[in-house]
This record gives C-alpha cells, sequence and structure tokens, in this order.
C-alpha cells in the first residue's frame, strides 16, 4: 500500500466515526430538510438519480418539465446504438444523441453512454461482415464514438447482453462473438484510448441476483481485473415483471460485484405493476443501492409509464399524464431516509472511482474547512489528464451551500465538470454548489467532479459551508 492510500484509508476512518456520532441528528434532520427531487436527494447521497430519455420526446412539454426537474444523469434509449450512430459504414449521424447531450449539458445532467457494442439494433450493413472485418468495424465503431463525445460521457455501455440466459453461463452466440472470445476486452481497449476518462461498464439483465449468468459475468469482471483490462463498472438493468421479480440477494449481489473492485450502477430500471406492491419494490430496489457504497447511481428506463418500451406493464415512477406514482414517493423516501454506506477503511474496493489501466485512484486528506464542511478528492490519472471526484461531506450543522477550493499545478486546464460551478479552469479555482445539492445534512456528503488535462498530483482541497 502507498502513503497516499495510506493516509487516505485513515483519512476515511475519521470521516467515518463523525459520521456515527452525528448519527442521531442525521435522522431527525432528514426529515425537516428533505429532498424533493430524485436526482437532488440523490445528489445528497452522493449518487445520481438518471433516466433514459429519447430525443423525439424533448419537445413534449410535459415530458421535459419533469425530466429538467428530477433527473441528474440521462441515457439516451436508442440514439447512441450503431444503428443509429453508423447508419453506413464509417458515417457517423450524431444528430439524435447530440440533442440529448445538448440537453443533459444545458440542465447539468451527467450523460451515460448506451451502448457501444451490441449484438441487437446494429445497421444492415453490419450484417455483410464477419470475422477480421467485423472485429475492425467494430473497433472502429467504439473508437469513433467514444472519441467523438470524449469528455462529456460520464459511463459508457461499452459492451451490453454478451451472455446468453438460462444455466449455462456461456457467451451469447452473435455475430460479435463469432469473431472470437477476446471481442469484450478488445471493445473495453479501444474504449479506454478513445475516452479515458469515461467509466467503462458491462451491462446486461437476468444478473440482477446470484445465477448461473451473472457468476458469468463475475467471472469475467474478476478475470479483466487480474489481467488489467480497463473496466470500472457493471450495469444493472433491473427490468422487473412477476415472472422476473427484484431477486431476494439483489443487493448481496451487487455487493459481490463492488467488492471486486468495480462500481456498480442500476443502468435500466424498470418494475411492472401497480400501487403499494410496486412502490414495495421501487423502495427495495434504491435501498439496495445506497447500502452499497460503490452503488454509484439509479437510472430508471422512462420517464411515464407511457414511454416505456413496455408500456402495458406500467413500470415507471411517472403515470401518462406525468403525475407521480406511490412508486415515486418510495424512491424518494428511500433516498431521502437512506442511510448510505460509506466508503469503509476495511473495505478495499470502496474508495471510488477505479480506472484500471491507470495507476490506482489517491485520495488526499480531509480537510476540515472553516465553515463545517470536509472535502476529499479521489483522482484517476492517465497520460495527459485525470478525473477528479471530490466528495464534500457535512459537518455537524448541515449545509445550505458549500465551496471547494483548490489550486490546479500547472499545465492542467478542466474541460468539464458536473454537479459544481467553477470560478476558473485553471490555477486556484473555486466550486461552488449547483442549485440541487448545497443542502447537505449533518454527516451526509454529496460529489462533484471534473475532467482535466495535465497530471493532478496532490489535490489538497478546502470547503466551506454555509
Ligand atoms: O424509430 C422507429 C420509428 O421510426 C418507427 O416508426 C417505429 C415502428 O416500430 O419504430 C421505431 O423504432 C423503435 C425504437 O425502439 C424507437 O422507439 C424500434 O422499432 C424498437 O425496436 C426500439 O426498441 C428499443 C429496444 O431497446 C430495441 O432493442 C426500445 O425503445 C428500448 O427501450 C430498448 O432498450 C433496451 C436497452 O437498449 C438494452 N436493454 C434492454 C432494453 C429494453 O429492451
Amino acid at each position: 500500500m502507498d502513503r497516499n492510500r495510506r493516509r487516505s484509508r485513515a483519512a476515511i476512518t475519521v470521516a467515518a466515526v463523525g459520521a456515527l456520532v452525528t448519527g442521531v441528528v442525521v435522522s431527525l434532520a432528514t426529515t425537516a430538510n428533505a429532498a424533493t427531487t430524485l436526482g437532488a436527494s440523490a445528489a445528497e447521497k452522493g449518487r445520481y438519480f438518471g433516466t433514459a430519455v429519447a430525443a423525439y420526446k424533448l419537445s413534449d412539454s410535459t415530458y421535459s418539465t419533469i425530466l429538467n426537474r428530477e433527473f441528474n444523469m440521462v441515457t439516451p434509449e436508442n440514439e447512441m446504438k450503431w444503428d443509429a450512430t453508423e447508419p453506413s459504414q464509417n458515417s457517423f449521424s450524431y444528430g439524435s444523441a447530440d440533442q440529448i447531450v445538448a440537453r443533459a449539458q444545458q440542465q447539468g445532467m451527467r450523460v451515460r453512454g448506451h451502448a457501444l457494442a451490441w449484438h441487437s439494433q446494429q445497421p444492415g450493413w453490419v450484417n455483410n461482415l464477419s470475422g477480421t472485418a467485423l472485429r475492425n468495424a467494430m473497433l472502429n465503431h467504439v473508437t469513433q464514438v467514444a472519441t467523438y463525445y470524449k469528455g462529456k460521457i460520464y459511463a459508457w455501455d461499452v459492451v451490453n447482453e454478451a451472455f446468453a440466459d438460462g444455466s449455462t453461463g456461456a457467451r451469447r452466440d452473435s455475430n460479435l462473438q463469432r469473431t472470437g472470445n477476446d471481442w469484450i476486452e478488445a471493445a473495453f481497449r479501444a474504449a479506454r484510448a478513445a475516452d479515458p476518462g469515461a467509466k467503462l461498464c458491462y451491462n446486461d439483465y437476468n444478473t440482477d441476483g446470484q445465477n448461473a449468468k451473472s457468476n458469468a459475468v463475475y467471472a469475467m469482471v474478476q478475470d479483466f481485473k487480474s489481467r488489467g483490462v480497463p473496466i470500472d463498472c457493471v450495469g444493472f438493468q433491473s427490468h422487473f415483471n412477476p415472472q422476473s421479480p427484484v431477486p431476494s440477494d439483489y443487493q448481496a449481489n451487487l455487493q459481490r460485484f463492488a467488492n471486486l473492485g468495480v462500481d456498480v450502477q442500476i443502468t435500466e430500471l424498470d418494475i411492472e405493476g401497480s400501487g403499494t406492491a410496486q412502490a414495495n419494490n421501487f423502495r427495495t430496489v434504491t435501498q439496495a443501492c445506497l447500502n452499497v457504497s460503490r452503488c454509484t447511481g439509479i437510472t430508471v428506463w422512462g420517464i411515464r409509464d407511457s414511454d416505456s418500451w413496455r408500456a402495458s406493464g406500467t413500470p415507471l415512477l411517472f403515470d401518462g399524464n406525468g403525475t407521480k406514482k406511490a412508486a415515486y414517493d418510495a424512491v424518494l423516501q428511500a433516498l431521502n431516509g437512506g442511510n448510505p454506506t460509506s466508503p469503509s477503511p476495511s473495505n478495499p474496493s470502496s474508495p471510488s472511482p477505479s480506472n484500471p489501466s491507470s495507476p490506482s485512484p489517491s485520495q488526499s486528506n480531509p480537510n476540515p474547512g472553516t465553515g463545517g464542511c470536509t472535502a476529499t478528492v479521489s483522482i484517476n490519472q492517465w497520460q495527459g489528464g485525470f478525473v477528479a471526484t471530490v466528495r464534500v461531506t457535512a459537518g455537524s450543522s448541515g449545509t445550505n451551500s458549500w465551496s471547494v477550493r483548490l489550486t490546479l499545478p500547472s499545465g492542467a486546464t478542466i474541460s468539464n465538470a458536473w454537479n459544481a460551478d467553477r470560478s476558473a479552469s485553471s490555477g486556484a479555482v473555486t466550486f461552488t454548489n449547483v442549485s440541487y445539492n448545497g443542502k447537505i445534512n449533518a454527516g451526509q456528503f454529496t460529489e462533484f467532479g471534473f475532467q482535466s488535462s495535465g497530471t493532478a498530483g496532490t489535490l489538497t482541497p478546502t470547503c466551506t459551508a454555509a
């Protein structure tokens, strides 16, 4: 363990003890100051709350109003898929995806990219290819799309749904699989080279509990980590209905993946049903994410029931009129009442985020600051750039607003930041909260981040709360 990491563990211990001591205050304050939107409440827990978005619905005012109000992460539902972005070979088309990215940037939301390599929704020309030609076309696609969106994507679903259902634990047979078993790692390597600042995820369904399929994904992630294949996160789609209910070991399954040293994300959540039963299922899933320190956020697969790919199952948080359902209240309540698991010094997989192709993330000492908050920063450094994730933890009084000041070394210039406004792009920079994450209850935390060129070195943040 290097000195930085030893220091960071010690720092986290101090923070964790602080949180325990203020535990009673937390629960009292939670009710009084409860956040009123999903994104704001998740941000208070250092997480995001996102939704799948369809570009053609952005002009629908009911849809847009809910989107802008409730969510701080978006996933293009179809617009970044292979058929949409490369309709003919080497001719790229980003119009619809760009609309979503532009809206997200206007609104201070981040973007999950979905999906670079998938057996489904491929353009017709791909059917004519196989072997090396297909492998190269896939790698070119990954490289071109990830390069085009470089710096704008929080996490990419690099590979989607590559394992078979059922008890075999085998790879899904597909044209991509037939190019050779190493197609998945080749895609991840290409994505990392194209956009080293994006987290790279493997995403699948029917992997939400422990079963043959999730065991196979688990073994792949374990293998990738041991061989240094770049993977940062695993997405659990979480499409549930009575035939495929929320598994009883849902949280345990998230945790076992997190223990491999990757983030976990709930990426396409929808749960068919209605009323209290549906609400309870949504509550269970939300609480599971809060209970797993490396569960960085939840995305629902659409806004209103009528926006869903399976609308008849009414699986979302808003009804067809855009009215909040019981399921919405349950999620918000869980987020507000949630007592998130803070990274624990005894759990080596906890400090977020990871970037295995780069030097290990380092975390600086928390600085007590002057007004009742502390800030810690973790860095993912690669050749020529880095992503910093800054955690702001409220002291015993809580915060209504906060600012974090740090000085970047020369040669470092920020290209983009999320969940905070910044005073400058280089040198001494002050980050201030945005509208939805200024209020942090005592002992709770929120996170913001930025991407920069250059070398981070040791960043020493100073936090001031009001
Ligand atoms: O855009 C055309 C439109 O021009 C045409 O008139 C219409 C007629 O059917 O089709 C429209 O395209 C549809 C597209 O959704 C946009 O609505 C496609 O037919 C339809 O196949 C496509 O379905 C998408 C599905 O992926 C395709 O596999 C769903 O919207 C989307 O929600 C769904 O998302 C997937 C994730 O990507 C991966 N995990 C599972 C999830 C649910 O299936």
